[in-house]
């Protein structure tokens, strides 16, 4: 079976947070002798040259899109065994990041979207499905069923569209979308493309796609109700016979704490006891926080945006402060949480940590270092730095929502259960209760703490299971 994945960003090529994990790291966990899956992005300037240099040219073709000609250059890089396809067009991904303004990213992604599909037929690859992902792709499953349906070589071909983040959805005025899409009148109703006077294009792709998932089961649920459904709820209850929550994995070989080279010591679930508090010493030593192995030491590696619910954080860190801890974070995002995160550092510096910059690196130190890992989202479809965390022993204390909720087992003392710590309302001091129950456990109760961490290592969040869940919803929707 022929799968062609289409999406914004890829790892190793681009990366602006856990989409591109997903799309860079799951193609190759599928049964390769039956599934042939490939990857299209755009040929962004901004990937490391290094990169860029391993990506050989295919073809080119002319496409006529706003009344030009316009260029589409097609490029290829085998990568970890996986055909990456670049889409190229001067004058649309030449910036200095893969996103830029609103306006601009709708024009580039509504041309890559039917890029993407008119370089097939060029290339000579005839995906049984196409995999879309996020709003960036939402024209798509559109275009597939209109007028790329007319010639035969995209008559069978299915789609699915992967919600990875339900509150971006591509949206503008109707006539601009209605114009970017270049689609006809009859798109633009409320049961279409059309949401609350606007043209939307993630809505698009749900009304139209054959599939439709997300990445954990609870964000499944939770799409359905208003106060995640982001205005789209009861399209997600009206196509809810064709949703399905897939919950993500990380890469394995990527993010082991026995191979990883970014490290000072690899350890494993045997000898974690001793090793990890080496990656705690050299952490406290590079960032000049205070030098003491036996302190408890929680980690934060996130964009800095109200989704990750860093206004819990901000309003409760003196209290936290207070307490025999220290906190590292790593982030970039919204000035204001950037600036909170500066201030905190600059107020307590033996204890508070502030890294504002985006580093594989050092969130790798952090993944290995850390006692506990704070991610005390507003929402979260799914999350893969908790993942992250359980893999190198540190313990999640998380919000319990979407993915957090899937992903991470609460504690529970009197059956010696549990990979980490949650809280049920997005409440600041219960996000505290549950960070200073996590201390107690680490300061009072070691050996139950190492358990916990034993527990975390033990689990498997590689992309074996999911794989296979996708596995047979394309062979579902393939009818084989
Ligand atoms: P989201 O996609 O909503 O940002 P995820 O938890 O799914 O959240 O994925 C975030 C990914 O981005 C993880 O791989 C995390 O390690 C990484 N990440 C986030 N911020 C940084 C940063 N400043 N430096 C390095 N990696 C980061
Ligand atoms: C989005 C979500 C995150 C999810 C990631 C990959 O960025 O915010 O929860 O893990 O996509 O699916």
């Amino acid at each position: 079976k022929k799968i062609l994945f289409v999406a914004s960003e890829a790892v190793p090529f681009v990366k602006t947070g856990g989409l591109a994990d997903v799309v860079g790291s799951l193609p190759k966990c599928f049964d390769q002798e039956y599934y042939d899956v490939r990857v299209m992005i755009p040929k962004y300037l901004c990937i490391k040259e290094d990169l860029r240099n391993q990506m050989t040219y295919v073809d080119h073709f002319y496409m006529d899109y706003l009344g030009q000609s316009r260029y589409v250059g097609i490029l290829q890089c085998v990568w970890d065994g996986i055909t990456f396809y670049f889409i190229d067009n001067e004058g649309y991904y030449q910036g200095p990041k893969p996103y830029g303004e609103w306006y601009q990213d709708l024009e580039k992604f509504c041309f890559f979207s039917r890029a993407a599909l008119s370089s097939l037929p060029v290339i000579g690859f005839q995906p049984d499905v196409v995999h879309c992902h996020d709003w960036q792709t939402g024209l798509i499953p559109v275009l597939l069923k209109d007028r790329f349906r007319e010639g035969d070589f995209f008559r069978n071909m299915k789609s699915v569209i992967t919600i990875h983040n339900l509150k971006f959805q591509g949206v503008w005025d109707v006539k601009t979308i209605q114009a970017l899409t270049c689609l006809p009148d009859y798109y633009f109703t409320p049961d279409k493309l059309e949401a609350y006077k606007d043209g939307n294009l993630l809505k698009g792709g749900i009304v139209y796609a054959d599939a439709i998932t997300t990445v954990s089961e609870t964000y499944a649920q939770e799409i359905k109700m208003p106060f995640y459904g982001e205005g789209l709820d009861g399209l997600m209850r009206a196509r809810e016979g064709s949703l399905r929550g897939i919950v993500n994995g990380i890469d394995y070989d990527e993010f082991d704490p026995e191979t990883d080279s970014y490290i000072v010591e690899n350890y494993n679930l045997r000898n974690f006891r001793k090793e990890k508090e080496k990656n705690k010493a050299a952490l406290q030593k590079e960032l000049s926080l205070a030098q003491d192995e036996s302190k408890f030491m929680i980690g934060i590696v996130s964009r800095l945006t109200d989704q990750k619910g860093l206004d819990l954080v901000q309003c409760v860190m003196d209290e936290l402060c207070q307490d025999n801890i220290q906190l590292v974070i790593l982030g970039t995002g919204e000035e204001r949480y950037e600036n909170m995160f500066r201030h905190y550092a600059w107020k307590y510096p033996d204890k508070v940590s502030a890294n504002i910059y985006y580093s594989e690196a050092m969130s790798h130190k952090i993944y290995a270092a850390c006692d506990a890992f704070l991610m005390p989202s507003l929402f979260e479809p799914c999350g893969l730095s908790q993942l992250m965390a359980l893999r190198y022993g540190t313990v999640p204390v998380v919000r319990e929502t979407g993915g957090l909720k899937d992903t991470v087992e609460p504690y529970n003392e009197y059956e010696s259960k549990g990979t980490g710590f949650s809280f049920a309302n997005y409440n600041a001091h219960e996000m505290l209760g549950a960070v200073r129950y996590a201390q107690r456990i680490y300061y009072d109760k070691r050996r139950e703490w190492n358990k916990i961490i034993d527990r975390a290592m033990s689990k498997d969040y590689s992309w074996k299971t999911s794989a296979m869940k996708y596995q047979e919803l394309y062979d579902w929707l393939t009818g084989c």
